[in-house]
C-alpha cells in the first residue's frame, strides 16, 4: 500500500498568502465596490523593460528558423548566459567566480528549496526568525526537523536565529553550532542588511565550524549603501563555505518569465566531499533546463540599455518605499527597512497582533500587507509592507493610513 511522505504533515495550516487573499475575498465579497491598496504579497508591477522585451522577440524568431531552432538548454544554463553573469555580477565586483560555478535555473525558490536535497538529513539547519518561509518549510519536507510546536509557533531541531530591532535584524551567532546557515540579505522580510563586516563574520564563524551559508541574495539589486556586500564572494574565504542564490524576479520583473542561479563553487566542500559535482548531478537529473528564449532575455538584462533600463525600474520601488517610510514615521510608527529593500517591515499600532493589525488596515483603510507572524514567531507584532505597487497606490495607501 503507498503512503505518503509523513514529514508533509508537519507542515501547519495553509500558506501566508493563501489565507490573506481569503480574508481579501471574504471582505472584497461583503463590500464589493471597496478601493483595496495591495501591499502585500512581494510581486513586480512594472511590465518588463523595452531592451529584454527586445531580445524576447529575437529569440521566439529563432526558435521559428530551421537553422537557428534550439531545443533542451544544457543542463547547467547556456555559456553566453553565464559569462555575462560571471562578467558583471561577479568580476567587476571583484569576485572570482568562474561562468562554470553558476547553474541557470527558473528562479531562486525552486533552489533554494531543493538545496537541502544534497545535504544529509541529520544536518541541523539554522535560520532567521522571521524568515522567508522557504528554507525552513523545505527541510520540513525533507524531514530534517522535528515536530511543529504550536505553542512557540517553531519547528524542534531547527536553531532560530532571532532577528529583533535590538540587533538591527541582523542575528548573532547561535550557540549550537548548525551545519546549514541560511542567510538572506536584504532581508525579506525586515529590508535589513548587513554590512561587510558582518557578513565577513558569518564567512569566519562558518570556516571555522565547518558549516555551509546558503546565501539568498534575491534582493541585492535595490542595495543603495556602500558598504553594504552585492555578493557573499566579496568576503575572504567565501568560496570554502558559501552558496550563493540569485533571482531576475525582483531585478528585472522576471517574476512571471521565470529564471534565476545558483553559484556554487568548485573548491566547496561538506564534510570532505565537494558539493558542485552533487549539485551538478542533482541539477541535471530533475531539471530540463530554463527557456532559451528567457535565457536570452536574460543575457538582455546585462546589455547597457537593459541595465539603464532596470534600473529605472528599481528607482521607482525605491521611491515608494522612501514615500512609505517616510509617510509611516510621519503617521507616528516605528519603521525599519525600505532604504536597501523592497520591504518596510514596521512594528503595528498599539501593541496589536500582526494578525489585528492584518484587519484593521483591511477594515478601517482597505490596505492589504503581510502580518509579520506569518514569517515566524519573532515577527509577532510587526508588519510588512510592500513597495511593488504604483506611486499613486503608495501615495493612497499613505493618506489613508494618515487618516486613522
Ligand atoms: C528571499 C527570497 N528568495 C527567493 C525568492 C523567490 O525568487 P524567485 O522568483 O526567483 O523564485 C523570493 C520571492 O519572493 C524571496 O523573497
Amino acid at each position: 500500500m503507498a503512503s505518503v511522505n509523513r514529514n508533509y504533515l508537519k507542515l501547519p495550516g495553509s500558506y501566508l498568502f493563501s489565507t490573506i487573499a481569503r480574508k481579501v475575498e471574504a471582505y472584497t465579497s461583503a463590500h464589493p465596490d471597496a478601493d483595496i491598496i495591495r501591499m502585500g504579497i512581494g510581486d513586480v508591477t512594472q511590465p518588463i523593460a523595452p531592451a529584454i522585451i527586445q531580445a524576447l522577440h529575437e529569440a521566439v524568431d529563432e526558435m521559428g528558423s530551421d537553422d537557428s531552432f534550439r531545443g533542451y538548454a544544457p543542463d547547467l544554463g547556456y555559456e553566453f548566459l553565464r559569462s555575462i553573469i560571471a562578467e558583471k555580477d561577479y568580476k567587476d565586483r571583484g569576485c572570482d567566480i568562474d561562468p562554470s560555478e553558476i547553474f541557470i535555473s527558473d528562479g531562486a525558490k525552486s533552489d533554494c528549496g531543493n538545496i537541502q536535497e544534497i545535504f544529509d538529513v541529520n544536518n541541523k539547519i539554522a535560520v532567521c526568525d522571521p524568515v522567508y518561509p522557504v528554507y525552513v518549510d523545505s527541510n520540513v519536507m525533507a524531514g530534517r526537523t522535528g515536530e511543529y510546536d504550536e505553542s512557540l509557533g517553531c519547528f524542534r531541531d531547527v536553531i532560530y536565529m532571532p532577528c529583533t530591532r535590538e540587533n538591527g535584524f541582523v542575528p548573532l551567532f547561535p550557540k549550537e553550532i548548525p551545519d546549514l546557515i541560511y542567510l538572506c540579505f536584504p532581508n525579506n522580510p525586515t529590508g535589513a542588511v548587513m554590512k561587510k563586516d558582518a557578513l565577513q563574520g558569518w564567512v569566519d564563524y562558518a570556516r571555522s565550524h565547518g558549516s555551509v551559508i546558503l546565501y539568498d541574495a534575491a534582493y541585492e539589486a535595490f542595495i543603495a549603501e556602500d558598504d553594504v556586500p552585492h555578493s557573499i564572494y566579496e568576503c575572504t574565504g567565501a568560496k570554502e563555505c558559501a552558496i550563493e542564490f540569485r533571482s531576475f524576479s525582483k531585478t528585472a520583473g522576471f517574476t512571471g518569465l521565470r529564471l534565476g542561479f545558483t553559484v556554487v563553487p568548485k573548491e566547496l566542500e561538506a564534510g570532505g566531499e565537494k558539493l558542485w559535482p552533487l549539485w551538478a548531478r542533482r541539477h541535471g537529473t530533475k531539471y530540463n533546463g530554463a527557456p532559451y528564449i528567457v535565457q536570452r532575455a536574460g543575457e538582455a538584462v546585462y546589455s547597457e540599455k537593459g541595465r539603464s533600463q532596470i534600473r529605472q525600474q528599481i528607482a521607482i520601488y525605491k521611491e515608494n518605499a522612501r514615500i512609505i517610510v517616510e509617510g509611516m514615521k510621519e503617521a507616528g510608527y516605528e519603521v525599519f527597512g525600505g532604504v536597501n529593500a523592497p520591504y518596510i517591515w514596521m512594528k503595528t499600532k498599539d501593541n496589536m497582533t500582526s494578525w489585528e493589525f492584518f484587519d484593521y488596515l483591511l477594515n478601517e483603510a482597505q490596505i492589504v500587507g503581510t502580518p509579520g507572524s506569518g514569517f515566524g514567531p519573532g515577527g509577532e507584532g510587526y508588519f510588512r509592507l510592500t513597495a511593488f505597487g504604483s506611486r499613486m497606490g503608495s501615495i493612497r495607501a499613505i493618506d489613508r493610513i494618515k487618516k486613522l
